[in-house]
């Protein structure tokens, strides 16, 4: 019989609602050794977080994220609330000895995330950042052509990630759903929330970034706070745009804004390869564009990989070739991957310390806009 899990799980929004639905549906589809039994939920109104405990199995709920960190029966501690709040809950949680599931991105900034490195490491406690679109099967298998030399010397990785839900000046800042415009809360604006996630895939795709050289758009300057009532000066980007250089010689071209009228989640990404190019379109997230020049002249083109035959990547686990699955899966795959590890005492990536990089490249990013130069990445 599997091991059971306690779980504690601070928020109640967004991504407390993914994770823990993977939690529900992880052993029905993965033989994973542990099974998670949702503990305590936690959030900032009383109601609400009784509702989601009711609704998705917690035992227990709380306004108060230390009574999570106190409850020894909790082994895993999942941090799904505003990236100001990320370090010292996690700090706190790796002290008690817990494994720590936390959202990205890790933290407001290369130092903040170096401590909870420490942290983590000098407790030994199991560790991993919620870059879930990593764990999207047509983004994995994208990894497995790079690993497997299909594409040959990479020339080029290109992403975007392009919304449209700030534009009117009438969107206050802080406060619920609106934190992310708040740069006290969410430390940066898209830098921090979207290109953190294109930056992670293209690490993990195409190895550490050498240089960056970005420029950043404020475009609404001021905003009403939902918290202080008062119409207070906006710190975050509202656009970023980077080049970089990445360390196996390649280039790197990266957009993220949120005034893209009409696009609401557009993240793609483009590499481009001596032999074969590859893309990928969250709109469009179980296929895999290919391009192989090796190809027969003659029927040579993009081919649309439809990411759905039980050889890809997760995808032996749900159903039959031809039938998709979606954005939920990212994280149910998160999950099977850290319970499946976490019982064996390995590590899944990426780690707080692999994470890090990610931070690091998004402060060289903000440095950059800052004062107009070419900034090196801390390595
Ligand atoms: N992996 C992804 O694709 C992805 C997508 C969205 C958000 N995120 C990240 O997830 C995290 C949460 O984002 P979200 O969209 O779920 O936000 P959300 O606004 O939907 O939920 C935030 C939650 O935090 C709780 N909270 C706020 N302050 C608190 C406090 N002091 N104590 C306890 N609870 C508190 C709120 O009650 C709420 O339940 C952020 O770090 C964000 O960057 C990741």
């Amino acid at each position: 019989m599997n091991k059971k899990i306690k779980v504690g799980m601070i928020g109640y929004g967004f991504m407390a609602r993914t994770h823990s639905n993977a939690y529900c549906q992880v052993n029905h589809f993965f033989d994973v050794p542990l099974t998670p039994s949702l503990q305590m939920v936690c959030g900032l109104e009383k109601d609400k977080a009784e509702a989601f405990a009711r609704r998705w199995g917690y035992a227990s709920w709380t306004t108060d994220w230390r009574k999570v960190i106190e409850d020894d029966t909790i082994e895993l501690v999942d941090i799904c609330v505003p990236n100001n709040l990320h370090a010292e809950i996690a700090l706190a949680a790796a002290k008690a000895g817990k494994a720590i599931l936390c959202e990205k991105p890790l933290a407001l900034n290369g130092a903040q995330a170096l401590e909870m490195v420490q942290a983590v490491e000098k407790a030994k406690v199991a560790n991993l950042v919620s870059f879930n679109y990593r764990r999207v099967p047509a983004v994995t298998l994208a990894k497995q052509f790079i690993d497997q030399g299909r594409l040959g010397r990479i020339f080029h990785y290109r992403a975007n990630f392009l919304q449209d839900w700030t534009i009117s000046a009438d969107v206050p800042q802080g406060g619920d759903a609106t934190w992310r415009l708040d740069a006290k809360a969410a430390g940066s604006g898209v830098t921090g929330d979207l290109l953190a996630h294109c930056i992670d895939a293209a690490l993990w795709h195409n190895g550490p970034i050498q240089s960056v050289c970005a420029m950043t758009e404020t475009f609404v300057k001021q905003r009403l706070h939902a918290e202080t009532g008062k119409v207070e000066p906006v710190g975050i980007d509202d656009a970023c745009t980077f080049l970089c250089r990445f360390q196996n010689g390649s280039l790197g071209n990266f957009e993220s804004t949120r005034y893209a009228r009409g696009h609401k989640a557009l993240y793609t990404f483009e590499i481009n390869g001596e032999h074969a190019s590859i893309g990928w379109d969250l709109h469009d997230l179980h296929r895999l564009s290919y391009f192989d020049h090796r190809d027969e002249s003659i029927t040579r083109g993009w081919r649309s990989i439809h990411v759905t035959d039980g050889d890809m990547p997760y995808m032996g686990r749900w159903w039959v070739p031809g039938l998709q699955i979606g954005y939920e899966h990212s994280f149910i795959h998160q999950a099977a991957d850290f319970l499946g590890n976490l019982a064996q005492g390995k590590p899944t990536s990426p780690t707080f310390r692999e994470a890090m990089a990610t931070q690091r490249v998004c402060d060289a990013v903000l440095a950059s806009a800052k004062d107009g130069t070419w900034q090196t990445v801390a390595s």
